[in-house]
């Protein structure tokens, strides 16, 4: 039986290009003796143009590392590396955690405060265990993954007898609306003889929409998404759900 000598160095990459974006992610494990850790499965998001931009990764149930490193920098000025502010699971922090990050996985999460506009970035997120450490690497910018948190407070109300109203607020987080304002998508669902159905309506630039010729008597699910009016990134998550069904006129 051959014994791993100690100070064996192990080296593995895995090198995944986005096509047609910018975006890089680079996977490296390294052991020093036993089994390295396995790289955090890191995703990033700008959830407030330009000012809360944040990574989270889930932690591993089984053997999870000691700890975790997490820095970024700017592609064309690596030697300035910065420290992201790391949250732990679970923490309350002064922080508001982002809505979109709703997971029964416990979380990590880091800040990066203050990124700039047309700026390719690179963050680093290395695990460490006794027996070595992975490090995730990828490369961004802001423009790219912006994703807001869903709209708020969504209120649906008949408008005469086939008609709704739909109204809803931006996201509380995102802090800018005057001078980066969001655009709207509007998802509703129903069900006919069993079969479920649904309508993806937008963009609306407004925050309230009338929607005309709907059926008295069948209940209706809506959701609202919000996304940068220029199309930047993403659109959010759907909001929570709301359920109405237009009361059938009586005879
Ligand atoms: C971003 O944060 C900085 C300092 O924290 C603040 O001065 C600036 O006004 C913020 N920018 C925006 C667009 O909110
Ligand atoms: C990533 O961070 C780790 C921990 O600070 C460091 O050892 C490693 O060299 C960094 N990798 C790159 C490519 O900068």
């Amino acid at each position: 039986m051959a014994a791993a000598v100690g100070g064996v160095r192990v080296a593995v990459a895995l090198l995944m290009c986005v096509l047609g974006g910018q975006a890089l992610d680079l996977l490296r494990a390294t052991a020093t003796s036993g089994s390295p850790p396995s790289p955090p499965r890191v995703h990033c998001w700008c959830s407030s143009f330009p000012n809360t931009t944040v990574c989270s990764w889930p932690e591993p149930s089984h053997s999870p590392p000691t700890h975790y490193v997490a820095s970024y920098s700017e592609r064309h000025q690596q030697s300035v590396i910065k420290q992201c502010q790391l949250i732990q699971p679970g923490s309350s922090s002064s922080f508001m955690i982002p809505e979109s990050s709703s997971s029964s996985e416990q979380m990590w999460f880091c800040f990066l405060p203050n990124l700039k506009l047309l700026t390719d970035y690179i963050i680093n997120v290395t695990a460490v265990s006794p027996g070595g450490s992975s490090s995730y690497l990828s490369s961004f910018m802001l423009e790219e993954i912006v994703k807001p948190d869903p709209p708020v407070d969504v209120r649906v109300s008949p408008r005469g007898t086939r008609n709704l109203l739909v109204e809803w607020s931006p996201p509380p987080s995102w802090a800018n609306l005057d001078i980066l304002p969001l655009k709207y998508q509007i998802l509703y669902q129903w069900e006919n003889r069993g079969t479920p159905k649904s309508v993806n309506l937008g963009p609306f630039e407004s925050t309230k929409v009338e929607l005309k010729g709907l059926i008295p008597g069948r209940p209706y699910i809506f959701q609202v998404c919000a996304k940068e009016l220029l199309g930047l990134g993403r659109c959010s998550d759907w909001s929570s759900p709301v359920k109405i069904t237009i009361p059938r006129a009586k005879v």
